[in-house]
């Protein structure tokens, strides 16, 4: 699949709305990548499909996960809108044979692995910057994220924290595990 083919299924496959956030998060994907010297095909190609399983009701992503062995952890079912990247990945990359470099990125966007490519970064920081975000912080983090990609995802996962941290939402353990393999490797 090219960059055209990821956005027409993305266009095809979502709201209006939730489009303009994917054409954002590709947005802030080309300019990270570009800042960091990366082809711009798989960032591309990422951010299109990222939010691409968003939208399929609640319910049955939790019925897909099941099947496709994907829930990990008790957190997955508590809060099950961590589960539509890889949902999205499992199936893209079975069904339309999509590069196990770029299913990664889509399948950790929401929550971030240890042991995260630049790519998976790119992606992870691209869905929480885009240019349509709007808080406080966020100028702050997309500066981070223009002078160093792995500093920049650290201060969007720390911000992530502490926003969750603030809101008493529950932490998935993928996130903290995440952030403390990146501050470790920075
Ligand atoms: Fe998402
Ligand atoms: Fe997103």
């Amino acid at each position: 699949m090219n960059v055209s083919e990821a956005r027409s299924l993305a266009q095809k496959s979502m709201s209006q709305k939730r489009f303009k956030h994917t054409e954002g998060v590709a947005e802030m994907a080309r300019k990270l990548a570009m800042l960091n010297a990366m082809e711009l095909e798989e960032p591309l190609i990422a951010a299109y499909l990222h939010d691409l399983a968003k939208e399929v009701p609640l319910k049955r992503q939790v019925e897909l996960a099941q099947n496709w062995g994907l829930i990990k952890y008790s957190e997955d079912e508590s809060a099950p809108y961590v589960l539509h990247g890889p949902i999205a990945a499992y199936w893209l990359e079975k069904e339309k044979k999509i590069s196990p470099e770029i299913c990664a990125a889509i399948a950790h966007h929401t929550l971030g692995t240890p042991g995260m490519s630049r790519l998976e970064m790119l992606i992870y920081s691209a869905d929480l910057v885009e240019p349509g975000r709007d808080f406080p912080k966020v100028d702050k983090l997309r500066q981070s994220l223009y002078d160093d990609l792995e500093k920049g995802t650290l201060a969007c996962m720390e911000h992530t924290i502490e926003y969750l941290q603030q809101k008493k939402l529950i932490i998935h353990p993928l996130t903290l595990k995440a952030y403390e393999d990146l501050k470790r490797r920075i």
